[in-house]
């Protein structure tokens, strides 16, 4: 593998016992006076037969505590001006540990993990029906794990305590990211960039999607990051008009465009990247048509996405470019081209479609707008989740429309999908799915690009492309690097 792909890990950063102290106190700070707040490790699941998929923490817990173990859980208390940390944890199992792996158990969590006191796991109902006795709000979130929904049901039933859920708490913190966790997402937005350019290097049409998807994540695995962040998009040519399509088994064909929507985790953070080049390393004419059009609106509302204006504006920003160049190519008609237009269509068809509803008759179509060709947001915040969690969504807690500001982070993704049977779409444009994909953080005064080390102007891929064609020209070959 070619060095500039490499990015090392062992000089990645990482979250330390400061940065959750700080966390866990901003935490409680936030909590009502008197009360406790409950979070809980995700269950494990079975994969097949005696095995599990791959343990993931959940966020919440991650982000407070760092804590990676299953049956685990943080109990934070307030009670008059006395703070406690409590976390629970899975005992050590001398047998247990020889097929699954060390555990920290109480004395390490102790050791390893801010927390005033720890138990183990089955001492969980006991200590919270200790604590919520004494507190007047109980946060805890039900439906995130059946064993401990079980047993705080019970403690909790008993007592009647209010009831809050803890994340409008965890989820406002966790929107606004710190300088030590950018450094973080930086780091998984570098690693993904390299996977992606990788792949454009290396991809030939004689290639296969899961080739590809293993170049991908090899990248990610080989410089250290966790997991990939989901499950990895690497579609050829009709493929790339699936918006998820994640069975990536295919062989390429010359000729195709490729979509690659994939990115890692790294210290619990995602990156999300999706970048198009074409199989054989050239864009035809129509592929460079509709990829620049995407660029262009991808690049405006990157553009709009700054410190005080929303994510709709972000979207809105997309649509327009998008909307003006789908009529410029005669594929939308002028009345829908414009925000004003489209809203009065697409009111108009629902009006029509309750009317059809009443009469027991066939639903009219729909008409031909931008919506027929990007059916998904432009947007999402990006964090902990690669789909990050923001109490009130789009909305702030007061219910206003949550502006912009630095710490956080968010995707700005459009794309076009023109399906190969889509005879609404000029033929040279059917089979042509594209979508561009970066992270942004909005940081003081600016803007900082995460991902910006994937390629996306169609000379650079072009130009990354022909080099790899180039090196392997020369005998270069993509290595297994294991
Ligand atoms: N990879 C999923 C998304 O872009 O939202
Ligand atoms: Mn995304
Ligand atoms: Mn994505």
């Amino acid at each position: 593998m070619d060095k500039k792909h490499m990015v090392s890990s062992l000089s990645g950063p990482r979250m330390n016992a400061v940065l959750y102290a700080a966390r866990l106190t901003d935490f409680a700070f936030r909590m009502k006076p008197n009360s406790v707040a409950i979070i809980v490790a995700n269950p494990e699941r079975t994969r097949s037969n005696d095995t599990e998929f791959e343990f993931r923490q959940s966020s919440d817990l991650l982000y407070l505590t760092g804590f990676p173990e299953p049956e685990a859980a943080l109990m934070v208390s307030k009670i008059g001006n006395k703070l406690t940390a409590s976390l629970f944890v899975r005992p050590k199992d001398r047998a247990r540990e020889i097929w699954t792996g060390i555990r920290h158990g109480v004395e390490g969590a102790k050791k390893s993990f801010v927390c005033d006191k720890a138990f183990t796991v089955d001492q969980f109902a006991r200590e919270v029906a200790s604590a919520i006795a004494k507190a007047e709000t109980v946060y805890y979130k039900f439906g995130n794990c059946e064993h401990f929904d079980t047993q705080f049901d019970k403690v909790w039933k008993a007592e009647q305590r209010t009831l809050e859920n803890p994340e409008t708490i965890v989820h406002e913190m966790r929107l606004f990211k710190s300088e030590r966790e950018l450094d973080i997402m930086r780091h998984a937005g570098k690693i993904a960039a390299a996977a992606h350019s990788e792949a454009m290097r290396l991809c030939t049409p004689e290639s296969t999607e899961y080739q590809l998807e293993a170049i991908i994540e090899s990248v990610f695995r080989f410089n250290g990051s966790d997991f990939t962040a989901y499950n990895s998009i690497v579609a050829g040519g009709n493929n790339a008009v699936i918006l998820h399509y994640t069975t990536n088994n295919d062989p390429l064909k010359d000729g195709d465009l490729m979509l690659i929507d994939a990115g890692c985790e790294y210290q619990g953070y995602a990156s999300d990247i999706t970048r198009g080049f074409p199989v054989n390393g050239k864009f035809t004419d129509a592929q460079r048509t509709i990829y620049q059009l995407v660029l262009d609106a991808q690049l405006e509302a990157i553009k709009v996405g700054v410190e005080g204006k929303t994510l709709s504006d972000v979207h809105e920003a997309a649509s327009r470019v998008l909307r003006r160049g789908l009529f410029n190519l005669g594929i939308i008609s002028k009345d829908v081209s414009t925000v004003a237009g489209e809203r009065k269509a697409l009111k108009a068809h629902m009006k029509a479609v309750v009317a059809a509803k009443k009469k027991d008759a066939k639903a009219p179509v729909e008409p031909v707008t931008l919506r027929s060709f990007f059916m998904h947001g432009t947007s999402h915040w990006l964090g902990l989740d690669v789909h990050d969690v923001g109490t009130g969504g789009t909305r702030d807690p007061r219910g206003k429309k949550r502006k912009l500001a630095p710490g956080m982070v968010f995707t700005v993704e459009p794309g076009l999908y023109f399906d190969k049977n889509d005879k609404r779409v000029p033929k040279q444009f059917r089979g042509i799915g594209v979508r561009i994909e970066d992270d942004v953080a909005v940081i003081p005064g600016g803007q900082e690009i995460l991902s910006a080390g994937a390629p996306k102007e169609i000379d650079d891929i072009e130009r990354l492309m022909a080099e790899g064609r180039n090196l392997r020209l020369s005998g270069q070959r993509f290595q297994s690097i294991h």
